[in-house]
């Protein structure tokens, strides 16, 4: 039987009468990259914010690791390693990528952001830190302020802090969003890397995006499930195909 990290059943959210999602089940495996595609307005980020407990359902429920979690917060389910990216992965402007990283290895051991720790304490976490910059391709500017980044490498520095508190699962909202040709790439290669370990979440529109990326792929339309499978099968759906083409989206 497969190992599911993540489970949401009958999943449904409406707002003032209108459904956004409606009756969603998904089963995330651990250890696997998954993808929740859809044209605009399908119900992805509403049903990422479902998972990550920034929405309360009107029905449904989700369990982590066999865990009911429906009720909890955030916070709550943060703490039992479902880690939503640019949720607690602040990065501060006028801090270096190093220092920014370091506060994230810092939180994750349960200090707070106090920026008066002693010389001593602060140099523990150096390795880390260092590594995570490292694993994130950003050591040739480590010592640049976090604003100074472009926007890429802006996204490789939310990464590496949201892989400082070394997560179970992941979850990413468009991670490539606004990123060209070039970025894309590389950002997928980081979280392939990030993945290692781990499961990981992603919702992107594009279909094509994620195609050597994720080992599977639930479509939305519409709030509900259209379809599911890995990109072989997805991508030549009719019902996929035509979602897409209806919508003016481009899969
Ligand atoms: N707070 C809200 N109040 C009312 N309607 C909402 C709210 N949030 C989302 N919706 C509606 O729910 C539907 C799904 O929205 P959602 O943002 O989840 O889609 P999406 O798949 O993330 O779209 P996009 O590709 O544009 O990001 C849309 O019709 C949207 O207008
Ligand atoms: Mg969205």
């Amino acid at each position: 039987m497969a190992d599911y990290i993540l489970q949401a059943e009958g999943l449904t959210k409406q707002f003032s009468g209108f459904t956004a999602v409606s009756d969603v089940s998904l089963s995330l495996e651990r250890g696997t990259i998954h993808a929740l595609i859809g044209p605009n307005g399908a119900g992805k980020t509403t049903c990422f914010n479902l998972l990550t407990k920034f929405l309360k359902p009107s029905a449904g429920e989700i369990r982590l690791n066999g865990r009911d979690i429906t009720g909890l917060s955030p916070d709550a389910v943060a703490r039992l390693g479902m880690v939503r990216s640019f949720q607690i992965s602040a990065v501060f402007p006028q801090l270096t990528v190093l220092e920014n990283v370091r506060l994230a290895v810092q939180r994750r051991r349960g200090g707070s952001f106090d920026f008066w720790r002693s010389k001593g304490v602060l140099r523990d976490l150096e390795p880390r830190a260092l590594e995570l910059v490292e694993a994130v391709g950003l050591e040739d500017v480590a010592d640049v302020t976090a604003e100074a980044l472009s926007y890429g490498r802006k996204r490789a520095l939310e990464l590496a802090t949201t892989l400082a508190l070394d997560p179970e699962i992941m979850l990413l909202d468009e991670p490539m969003a606004g990123m060209g040709h070039e970025d894309i790439g590389r950002i997928t290669n980081l979280i392939r890397t990030a993945a290692q370990g781990r499961t990981v979440l992603l919702v992107e529109h594009n279909l094509g995006v994620v195609a050597n990326l994720c080992d599977r792929i639930t479509v939305l339309m519409r709030g509900e499930v259209l379809a599911e499978g890995d990109y072989a099968t997805v991508s030549k759906d009719p019902r996929v195909i035509e979602a897409y083409i209806g919508s003016a989206g481009h899969a």
